[in-house]
Order: structure tokens, then sequence, then C-alpha cells
């Protein structure tokens, strides 16, 4: 891979030449928090959006963010991309211990840590395995604390899949790095926003995107027999964008890439942000 434009604690450099202390507690605890910025045509997609939740994860965690050097330092990094599409990862680390201790001390000094990388936002097909959720329960906030995740998607793997769709006691909550729609009875049905799932951004503008074309949606709790019985579903990420699902490997399903709703969706979401 090229090398790639980095930030560590505001000092612009290649990732490779940052260091970090092993007592940071992004390595000890995982207490940091994240973000992944989209930008086409060297624009942000839904920058506010993506802005206003990293400072709601920070928040969530007393990590006193500084927003404005943050969104600053973003906005440098998708200026310095060699291409015109990609992603900025963002992480904010509460700071480094003196040695390993839970409580931490309230004055340390945070870690912001950035990158950019060129990536071009082509529709990718899934295949996908149901899997048991068993994050913790503040999936809402954004951190890096993915271990769960982690071990569902690399289970997925063994079967050759790209994604899981993950449960809690038969109720959906969203894949392992995007968030679930699927069409029923002519209707788009999403799990609602609770402690369980992140609030997507993609997620959000889509929804706003169907609403305006006048397709019924329903956020609320569904189970694995509403999936079973789902005419097309799909993913939601800031770097998927919407990606249809050919096979959910283990879930009886009769999953059409060419649903007409999907298409729809599709359409109206890649003409606002991808044209
Ligand atoms: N993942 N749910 C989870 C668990 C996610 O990790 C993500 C995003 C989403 C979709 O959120 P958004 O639409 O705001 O990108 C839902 C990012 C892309 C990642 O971790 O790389």
């Amino acid at each position: 891979m090229d090398q790639i434009e980095g930030v560590f604690n505001g000092s612009f450099e290649l990732v490779e030449n940052i260091k970090v202390s092993p007592l940071s507690r992004a390595y000890t605890f995982s207490d940091s928090i994240y973000e992944v910025v989209p930008f086409f045509n060297s624009k942000a997609i839904a920058f506010d959006m993506h802005i206003k939740r990293l400072l709601r994860s920070s928040n969530e965690l007393s990590i006193a963010l500084d927003i404005e050097q943050a969104s600053k330092e973003i906005t440098q990094l998708i200026s310095s991309c060699s291409s015109e599409n990609g992603y900025v990862y963002y992480q904010v680390t509460r700071g480094q211990d003196i040695i390993r201790t839970h409580m931490y001390s309230k004055l340390m000094d945070i870690e912001t840590f950035g990158y950019v990388l060129p990536f071009s936002f082509k529709t990718k097909t899934l295949k996908v395995m149901i899997c048991e959720d068993i994050r913790w329960g503040r999936c809402d906030i954004k951190s890096t604390s993915l271990l769960g995740n982690v071990m569902q998607m690399n289970s997925a793997q063994t079967q050759d899949c790209d994604e899981v769709i993950m449960h809690k006691e038969n109720i959906l909550t969203e894949a392992g790095a995007s968030n679930l729609f699927f069409v029923k009875n002519g209707t788009v049905c999403t799990p609602g926003l609770s402690n369980n799932i992140l609030p997507g951004i993609t997620r959000a503008l889509l929804i706003k995107e169907i609403k305006k074309i006048n397709i019924p949606l329903i956020e609320g709790n569904f189970d694995l027999t509403d999936l079973s019985n789902a005419s097309s579903a799909w993913l939601t990420s800031s770097t998927k964008g919407l990606a249809p699902i050919t096979d959910i490997v283990n879930l009886e399903n009769t999953l059409d890439t060419q649903d007409p709703i999907y298409l729809k969706c599709k359409e109206a979401f890649d003409y606002k942000f991808f044209s």
C-alpha cells in the first residue's frame, strides 16, 4: 500500500512515522472512540452529522475533545488526499496512564489520531451469516471496543461470508460494521435506534430519502422470521453505501437483489450522494 497520510496529536505526518505509547489507554482498555467520514468529489458526505456523533461519543465517555480542532484536522486530511474519493478514520483516546489503572486521572491529555485513504464507493454484494449479538450494552457509542464484532465477523469469514447480521434473543440489532434494512410486504423495515445499535449516518440519510419518495418505512423491533420473509435486504455504512445481500447462509430466505423497492431506495440514495 502507498504511504498513508495521518495526523497524531495535531501533527501531520505519515502513519508509518507515528509513535504511540504502549500505556495509551487505546492499547490497554480500548478507552477510545472514533469516526469514519466518507468524502466524494473532495467533499465530505454529511460532515456535520459525523462531527456531531464524534462529539456525542466523546461526551458519553467524558473525553474532553476539542471538536473545532478535530473538524479542522479531518478537513485537512480530506484536502491532502491524492484521490477525490475516500474516507478519513479519526480516533480519540482518553490519553496515556503513568501505569495501567482502570480509574483514570482527570489531568490526562487526550490523544487524537487520524488518517485518510482513497476509496472507490463501488456497490458490492454481500453474503452474510446470522449470529448472536454478544456485544456490550452501549453499542450506540462509536467506541473502538469492537471485540464482539471482530469475533463474530471472523467466524463468518470462515463460512466465506462478508458480514454478519446480529440478533439479541431473536430481535435483530445490526450488522458487524453496518446497519440493516430489509423489505417485507412492500414496506422497508429497519431496527429502531436503541443502546444496542450504532445510530448510523448512512441509515439516517437513507431514511430521509426513503420518506421523500413515499415508500412505507417502519423503524422498530423485528425478528429472524421477519428477515426470513423479506423480499430483499441490504446493509448500510459510510464505506458500503447500500450493499445488497445475496445470501444469508444460515437462514431460510428468498432475497432478490433486483427487488424494485430496494432498487428505488438505492437509486434515490446514490442520486443524492454519489452523483
Ligand atoms: N462502521 N453499525 C456499526 C457497528 C458500524 O461499525 C457502522 C460503521 C455502522 C454504520 O454507520 P455509518 O453509516 O455512520 O457509517 C453501523 C464504520 C464504517 C467502520 O467501523 O469502519
